[in-house]
């Protein structure tokens, strides 16, 4: 389906898919859980889900005659971490908006993990007092503003590469790898789990795994706490996406997005979520966040333990990244 459209190199290429057996075990082997690794992908700034997208993304900003990336997220942003690495890697500049979305705890919170590694990288960060929000928003588009008053040229990635025009291509991919994979693997996934929030990635898999009739197995885990938002969100970009590669119709029951697991809001673990990071961490040894995969590493275990999937359903947990955002977390994690 992506082969009409350009694709800047930023990762080391197909991810592993692994077992994770000590976890199926842990929950009475009633599925057979494998983690798809895509937190190591690359080595750009520790990589993540943000860099598949920016692949079919970086061709359009050079071709714009761009020198300056601008684009937004919290203040522990993977995707704006993700934005620094690539301008430095492409030559540009980058300006980042960082927004107030996320109370925390932490002394540190804006100093250590993704905004530490995006100011080594030499983007300029911003940080701005509004709370979270994943839509367009007033300070990035000052920022776009601001970068050509300056005389630059600026390109724009919204938050999470999502509402851009080629935002849902990368995880197109992703579903075209799985089926390669699963050909070599002699298996095929009966479920994907993905953590959802500003949507491209599940609208890209919706309209990837869409081909065989699979968009439904792609079971999204809210992690935003706003879902209604989020569920048109991934609606909007997996229909701009289908259309943009030819492939056919999706509708709003295609998005299966659970919303039981984002509490208490965008940004801070509850109690089981932060049990989920120290269970998956124990037992296989696999880091995830407080913010995003921890979350739907949490959703998945109490999916298996209410026999959501069928028994001996093969289960697919996409790991998208997002450790170096734990070092904004150290007060809930001071005891281990
Ligand atoms: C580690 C991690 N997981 C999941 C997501 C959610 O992906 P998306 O914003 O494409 O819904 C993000 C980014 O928002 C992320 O950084």
């Amino acid at each position: 389906m992506l082969q009409q459209f350009e694709r800047y190199p930023l990762t080391f290429g197909p991810t592993p898919i692994e077992p994770l057996k000590r976890l199926s075990a842990h929950l009475g082997d009633a599925v057979e859980i494998y983690a798809k690794r895509e937190d190591c992908n690359s080595g750009l700034a520790y990589g993540g889900n943000k860099l598949r997208k920016l692949e079919y993304i970086v061709p359009d900003a050079i071709k714009s005659g761009a020198d300056t990336l601008v684009s937004i997220g919290g203040v522990q942003s993977n995707h704006t971490r993700m934005v620094a690495a690539v301008a430095a890697k492409i030559g540009m500049k980058c300006r980042l908006i960082q927004e107030a979305w996320v109370p925390h705890e932490d002394a540190v919170y804006d100093r250590v993990g993704n905004i530490l590694l995006s100011r080594i990288m030499g983007a300029q960060t911003q940080l701005v007092d509004d709370g979270f929000d994943i839509g367009i928003r007033d300070s990035w588009k000052r920022a776009l503003a601001e970068v050509e008053a300056e005389g630059g040229k600026p390109y724009a990635i919204p938050a999470g590469a999502s509402v851009h025009k080629y935002g849902g291509l990368g995880y197109v991919g992703f579903a075209e790898e799985v089926r390669k994979q699963e050909a070599e693997m002699g298996l095929a996934f009966d479920y994907v789990v993905v953590c959802t929030v500003t949507g491209s990635t599940h609208a890209g898999m919706l309209v990837g795994f869409s081909a065989d009739g699979r968009a439904r197995n792609v079971i999204g885990i809210d992690a935003s706490c706003t879902p209604a938002q989020t569920k048109a969100q991934v609606l909007e970009i997996a229909q701009n996406t289908a259309a943009l590669v030819g492939a056919g119709d999706i509708v709003a029951d295609d998005v299966v997005l659970n919303e039981d697991y984002a509490y208490p809001v965008y940004g801070v673990p509850s109690q089981e979520t932060v049990e989920a990071i120290r269970l998956s961490a124990r037992l296989e040894g696999m880091i995830t966040d407080p913010v995003y995969e921890g979350k739907s590493m949490q959703g998945m275990i109490d999916l298996v333990k209410k026999g959501f999937f069928p028994k001996g359903s093969k289960v697919l947990y996409a790991h998208l990244g997002g450790a170096p955002a734990l070092n904004g977390y150290s007060y809930t994690f001071r005891n281990g």
